[in-house]
């Protein structure tokens, strides 16, 4: 049974992850433990506990959409940058992709800013897709491409209420 966990560096010592993104990898293994501890980014893991494995991983943070970026989403113009948050990184390891893994992690991602959303004010969910496979997999679960950038895509903090909070990942 796979289940998501807060990080814990002690997971590092499993089985090597690997998701086919090398910067993804190594990332989670050099830099999630750091940036942990300066509070800068918060990393969620996706562990298979009978096997000992890391199976996912997200890491989430605040985020400042430029006023330009903003009108971007929506075609509005805006006089102020707009508050959001980022989903900085979400991956699977190859044994465990295509059943489901990431799709549970963005639920749980998106479950997790669905409550702060109660208590800190954000617009927009921003997530920069590494390339257009990426991309397609966040469009198929309700993101938004900005309109000046391919590869950024938004979910605003309306839909994700009208969305996501009646959906449930199995
Ligand atoms: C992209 C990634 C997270 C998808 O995770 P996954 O576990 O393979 O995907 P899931 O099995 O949860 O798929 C859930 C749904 O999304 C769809 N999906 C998955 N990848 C997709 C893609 N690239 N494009 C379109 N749809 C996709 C699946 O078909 C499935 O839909 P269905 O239930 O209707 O068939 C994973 O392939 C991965 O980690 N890739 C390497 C790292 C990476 O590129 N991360 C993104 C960085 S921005």
């Amino acid at each position: 049974m796979l289940i998501t966990r807060p990080f814990d560096s002690a997971a590092l010592k499993l089985h090597p992850f690997s998701c086919g993104e090398p910067d993804l990898d190594d990332w989670l293994t050099r830099y999630a433990g750091q940036s942990e501890k300066k509070d800068n980014v918060r990393t969620t893991l996706l562990l298979d506990e009978q096997q000992g494995r890391i199976a996912g991983y997200y890491s989430m943070r605040t985020f400042e959409l430029s006023a330009a970026d903003a009108a971007s989403a929506d075609g509005r113009s805006r006089r102020y940058p707009v508050p959001a948050m980022l989903l900085a990184r979400l991956a699977v390891d190859s044994d465990y992709q295509s059943h489901g893994a990431g799709r549970l992690l963005l639920f749980d991602a998106l479950q997790k800013l669905l409550a702060a959303a109660n208590s800190i004010g954000f617009e927009v969910i921003v997530v920069h897709a590494l390339h257009e496979d990426a991309a397609c997999f966040y469009l198929k679960h309700g993101f938004r491409r900005f309109l000046d950038h391919d590869l950024s895509l938004f979910l605003t903090t309306k839909d994700l209420r009208a969305t996501f909070v009646t959906q449930d990942p199995s």
